[in-house]
């Protein structure tokens, strides 16, 4: 299959990563489940979802992973934002208990202008949306308005390296440097930053042959 895909089928699916949109993608939301399951349990351990916490998702794609965020305590509130109206649908529908008990919602926006007041909640979790972002500053700022004081912010990504791997990331990707980020982030306000690096097992790419994930992992404070 890896040979018979051209450079528009790259630039379709790499559309799709960007923003889910129809039944393609609700199916690519699931392949990105498997694809990124390490990654996102990974990321929510370094989250630590602790009883009371008002927790922000940016990007959650169709939220297979919500129900992992909640587990700890029923005390959680959860926010889901993306900007795909089919994402909001399918996270609405795996989660709909849930949202039934009022533990969890989700808002359509993006991730540059959140509908939501200042200081709304104590950590935003943002996984495999950063090489998205228009504008990392007014992100960061925007990210940093909704937080409150001693607020974390937990973004995770595949490094520069690892995505250089996929062909798919040569259509509308950016493709930081950890150093690069890491300086973002703290000309932005965020400060202390702990790193976690994660080589993952090899795994079947759905694009076809052996990929080779990495994640990196960072918890800032302001
Ligand atoms: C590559 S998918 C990642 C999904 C999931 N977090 C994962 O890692 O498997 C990116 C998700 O972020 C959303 N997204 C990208 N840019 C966004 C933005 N500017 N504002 C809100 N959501 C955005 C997309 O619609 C999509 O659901």
């Amino acid at each position: 299959m890896k040979n018979e895909l051209t450079t528009q089928d790259f630039k379709n699916i790499a559309a799709q990563l960007r923003k889910p949109e129809g039944e393609a993608g609700r199916i690519i939301a699931e392949k990105m489940n498997e694809g990124n399951k390490s990654m996102n349990l990974h990321t929510i351990a370094v989250l630590n979802p602790e009883p009371n916490d008002q927790i922000l998702e940016i990007g959650m794609g169709n939220g297979l992973f919500v129900k992992n965020i909640v587990a700890m305590s029923s005390s959680i509130r959860y926010t889901g934002v993306d900007y795909s109206e089919t994402m909001i649908q399918q996270a609405s529908e795996i989660n709909n208990q849930f949202i039934v008990d009022d533990r969890v919602n989700f808002v359509k926006a993006d991730i540059q202008n959140l509908p939501f007041p200042s200081a709304a909640f104590t950590k935003i979790v943002t996984v495999n949306t950063f090489y998205f972002w228009e504008d990392h500053s007014l992100v960061l700022l925007e990210l940093k308005r909704v937080l409150k004081p001693n607020g974390q912010l937990i973004l995770a990504v595949r490094p520069k390296e690892n995505l250089e791997k996929f062909p798919v990331t040569n259509y509308g990707f950016s493709k930081h440097s950890n150093d690069e980020i890491i300086a973002l982030l703290k000309s932005n306000g965020f400060s202390a930053i702990e790193i976690t690096e994660i080589k993952e097992p090899t795994q079947e790419s759905f694009v076809g042959g052996a990929e080779e994930r990495e994640t990196l992992i960072l918890n800032c404070k302001l």
